[in-house]
C-alpha cells in the first residue's frame, strides 16, 4: 500500500520543483498563458538528461541485448488497433466529482488514499480489509458499490470538506481526433495511449525483415498520451508523455521464466545506475489486467512515497492473438526447433522516460549543510548527467581564455561541455554543482607553464591536478556507458 507522504517530503518536492525550474530542466508548457495543466516542456539541461536516459535504455535494449530490436512506429494508428486491445472497451477510470467543490476524482484513488491513512495510524487490519473491499467491488465493476463505500468510509472531498458525492462512471482515458475533413465516427482516430500496440502490429513485419528468431524483443521509444483525470506530482503523472517499451516474444509455457529474468535484468539497470536499493522495490499486482498472468511494479520512493516506475507484464499472447482475430491475418512464428507454429507469447517492459527522469532528479539532488552554509548540488550518474565537463579560465586575461578554448575544441566533439568565464571561480563551481555537471576544469598560470590543469570533482569538491592529454581519457571513462552495462 502507498505510504502517505508527510509534508517534509512534500516541501522536497516542491524544492525540486522549483529547482528544475530555475535551473533549465522542466518548465511547465505554455507557462506564459499560465500552463497547461499535467503538460510540461525540457529546458537545456532537461532535454540533455531526458536523450541521455533514454539513449542508454535504448542502447541496453538493442546492444547488450543481442536478440532485442528496435523500431518506431507512428503515433497515429488504425482505430480498430485499439478494439483489439481492448482499449476502447476498458481503458477506463471510475471518476467521482464532488458538488460542492466541483473537482473530479479518481473513486478508487481516494479509497486507495484513506487506505494508507488508516494504515499509518496504526488501524493495519481496517486499510487491509477496505482495499480487498475496494478490489473486490472494482473487479464486478459494481461502480455503485464503489460510491457507497466511499459514503460508507466517511471519505470527504479534501477541497469543500463534504461528502456531496456523484455517481461513479468510467471514463476512457485516450484522446482522439478526427483524419481528414468530415468528422464522422469513421474518422475518428486515437493519439496512441501506449507504444506497446505499435510492436504487435508490425510483430512480424519485424520478425522476417531482422530475421529474429523466438525468443527476441521489440523496443520502442515514443510519445503516448492519456487524458489523465487526477493529474499531479509534477511530471510523474502527464498527458502528454514517452514511454521506452521492450516486447518480448517468447515460447509459450516459457513465458513465467522470462518475466522472472525481465524483472531481474529491469531491478539491476536500476541499480547499476546508481539507485539506492533502499529506495527500490518490486511489487507484485494483486488486480491481473485482462491481457495479463502475471504482472508487477519496480517502484521508487518518490518525495510523495513508493511509487510506480516501470511496469514487467506476462502479457500472454491475448494482444498478437486479439490482432489476428480483428485483422483476419495469421499473427504465428513458425518454430524450427520444436517443428511447431505458435502464437508466442509476450513479456513486456514498460516505463517512463519522464517518470525516469524524475527518479533521477529526485535521487540526484542533495543538500549538504556544512558548519555555515548549505551546498545544493545534483550528483546524476556521470553517464547521464546533461554536462560532463565545465572548462573554465581562472581570469579573462593573460592567455587563459585562449588556453581553455584549445581544450573545449579538445573535447567538444565527444562530450557535452560548456565553456565559461564570467564571475569568480567559486561562483562558477556553484552554477555547475546546481545542473549536476561532473567536472569542472579550471585553466590557470600553471597550466601555460606545464599543460596541466585543476578537475574539481563535484560529489567530494576535491581537486587534483591533472595533464590536459589525459582529460579525454578520463572523462570518456567516468561517462562510458560501458560502465553501466557491465553491472547489469
Ligand atoms: N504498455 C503497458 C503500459 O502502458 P502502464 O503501467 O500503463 O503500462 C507503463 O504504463 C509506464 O508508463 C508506467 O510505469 C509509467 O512509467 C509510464 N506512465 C504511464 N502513465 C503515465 C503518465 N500519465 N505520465 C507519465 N508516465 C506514465
Amino acid at each position: 500500500m502507498a505510504k502517505t507522504a508527510n509534508p517534509a517530503e512534500n516541501a522536497q518536492l516542491k524544492d525540486i520543483i522549483a529547482h528544475a525550474k530555475e535551473y533549465g530542466f522542466v518548465y511547465p508548457s505554455s507557462e506564459i498563458y499560465d500552463g497547461l495543466q499535467a503538460v510540461y516542456d525540457y529546458g537545456a539541461y532537461g532535454v540533455e538528461l531526458k536523450n541521455n536516459l533514454k539513449r542508454l535504455w535504448w542502447e541496453t535494449m538493442t546492444r547488450v541485448h543481442e536478440n532485442i530490436v528496435g523500431i518506431d512506429a507512428a503515433i497515429f494508428m488504425h482505430p480498430t488497433t485499439w478494439k483489439a486491445s481492448g482499449h476502447v472497451d476498458s481503458f477506463n477510470d471510475p471518476m467521482i466529482d464532488n458538488k460542492d467543490s466541483k473537482k473530479r476524482y479518481r473513486a478508487d484513488v481516494l479509497v486507495e488514499e484513506h487506505a494508507a491513512k488508516l494504515e499509518n495510524e496504526g488501524k493495519v487490519d481496517e486499510a487491509k480489509q477496505l482495499t480487498a473491499a475496494l478490489a473486490r467491488l472494482l473487479e464486478a465493476e459494481d461502480l455503485a458499490g464503489v460510491r457507497d463505500l466511499i459514503i460508507n468510509e466517511g471519505i470527504t472531498c479534501p477541497i469543500s470538506g463534504t461528502s456531496n458525492w456523484t455517481d461513479v462512471r468510467q471514463f476512457n482515458l485516450m484522446f482522439s481526433t478526427q483524419v481528414g475533413s468530415v468528422a464522422d465516427d469513421a474518422s475518428t482516430i486515437y493519439l496512441r495511449p501506449e507504444t506497446a500496440q505499435g510492436i504487435f502490429v508490425n510483430f512480424l513485419n519485424v520478425q522476417k525483415t531482422a530475421r529474429m528468431k523466438v525468443p527476441f524483443g521489440i523496443a520502442q521509444i515514443g510519445k503516448a498520451f492519456r487524458n489523465e483525470i487526477v493529474a499531479r506530482q509534477f511530471i510523474f503523472r502527464m498527458r502528454e508523455f514517452e514511454q521506452m517499451e521492450m516486447q518480448f516474444f517468447v515460447r509459450p509455457g516459457t513465458e513465467l521464466d522470462w518475466y522472472q529474468k525481465w524483472a531481474d535484468v529491469r531491478m539491476r539497470w536500476h541499480l547499476a545506475l546508481g539507485t539506492p536499493a533502499e529506495k527500490l522495490r518490486k511489487h507484485d499486482h494483486e488486480k491481473l489486467a485482462h491481457y495479463a498472468n502475471a504482472a508487477m511494479d519496480i517502484e521508487y520512493e518518490f518525495p510523495f512515497g513508493f511509487k510506480e516506475v516501470e511496469g514487467i507484464h506476462s502479457r500472454t499472447d491475448f494482444d498478437l492473438k486479439s490482432h489476428q482475430e480483428y485483422s483476419k491475418k495469421k499473427q504465428q512464428y513458425f518454430d524450427p526447433e520444436v517443428n511447431q507454429n505458435y502464437i508466442p507469447y509476450v513479456i513486456e517492459t514498460s516505463i517512463g522516460a519522464d517518470r525516469l527522469f524524475l527518479l533521477t532528479l529526485c535521487n540526484a539532488y542533495t543538500e549538504e549543510t556544512t558548519e555555515d552554509k548549505t551546498r545544493v548540488y545534483l550528483k546524476f550518474h556521470p553517464a547521464v548527467a546533461p554536462v560532463k565537463a565545465a572548462i573554465l579560465p581562472l581570469t579573462k586575461k593573460d592567455g587563459l581564455p585562449e588556453k581553455a578554448q584549445e581544450i573545449v575544441e579538445l573535447l567538444k566533439y565527444d562530450f557535452n561541455i560548456i565553456y565559461e568565464e564570467a564571475a569568480s571561480i567559486g561562483k562558477r563551481y556553484t552554477r555547475q554543482d546546481l545542473i549536476g555537471t561532473p567536472f569542472c576544469i579550471a585553466v590557470d598560470h600553471q597550466t601555460l607553464e606545464d599543460n596541466t590543469v585543476t578537475i574539481r570533482h563535484r560529489d567530494t569538491t576535491e581537486q587534483e591536478r591533472v595533464p590536459i592529454s589525459e582529460l579525454h581519457g578520463r572523462i570518456a571513462e567516468a561517462t562510458s556507458f560501458r560502465r553501466v552495462f557491465e553491472r547489469i
